[in-house]
């Protein structure tokens, strides 16, 4: 059963680190978008699974960026966190900037994951709640919130 103890933002977030390996690259020489929306893929559900301890299912995928080319040998370092909790429904952002030999390169993209929690019917559940602590959690949230009024099913 899903815990509903609420959250401080802060602590849902987590870094991970990647190498990117040749098998990574597109026909450009550079990373694959694909391999990296995997990685996203695989590293926002572990961060959505610090809040939900329960089945999770991504929804959508929004505002994936790409903002610069990523070579082999460069290590992404992706931050990821949850940014909304709705009743069900919540928001991890992730972050990517890339580093080689350990200097920060900047910033390289984006994106923003919605999952929706799921009982053992199938069917969504309720969710812990995150706390607001900092301006840029509530920021990171409105932010969340605006794209949900806009969105169409
Ligand atoms: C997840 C799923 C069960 C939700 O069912 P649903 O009938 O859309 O659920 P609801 O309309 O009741 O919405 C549930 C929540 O999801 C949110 N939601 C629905 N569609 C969304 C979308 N496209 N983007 C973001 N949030 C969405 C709703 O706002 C609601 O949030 P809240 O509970 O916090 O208020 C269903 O969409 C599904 O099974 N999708 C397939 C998931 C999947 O296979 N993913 C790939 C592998 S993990």
């Amino acid at each position: 059963m899903c815990q509903l103890t609420p959250m401080p933002a802060s602590q849902t977030e987590m870094v991970l680190r990647r190498v990117v390996m040749p098998n990574m690259l597109n026909p450009n020489g550079t990373m694959f978008g694909g391999a990296l929306l995997s990685i996203y893929d695989e590293f926002s559900g572990i961060v959505g699974l610090g809040l939900v301890k329960g089945k999770i299912m991504t929804v959508s995928i929004e505002n994936v960026t790409f903002s610069r080319p990523i070579c082999a040998g460069e290590t992404v370092v992706i931050r990821g966190r949850i940014t909304y909790t709705g009743r069900s429904s919540f928001v991890v952002q992730l972050d990517t900037e890339t580093e080689r030999n350990g200097v920060s390169l900047g910033h390289a993209g984006s994106a923003v994951f919605n999952y929706v929690a799921i009982g053992d019917d199938g069917r969504p559940t309720m969710i812990p709640q995150l706390i607001l602590e900092t301006d840029e959690d509530r920021q990171l949230w409105e932010e969340a919130e605006a794209r949900r009024k806009t969105r169409r099913k």
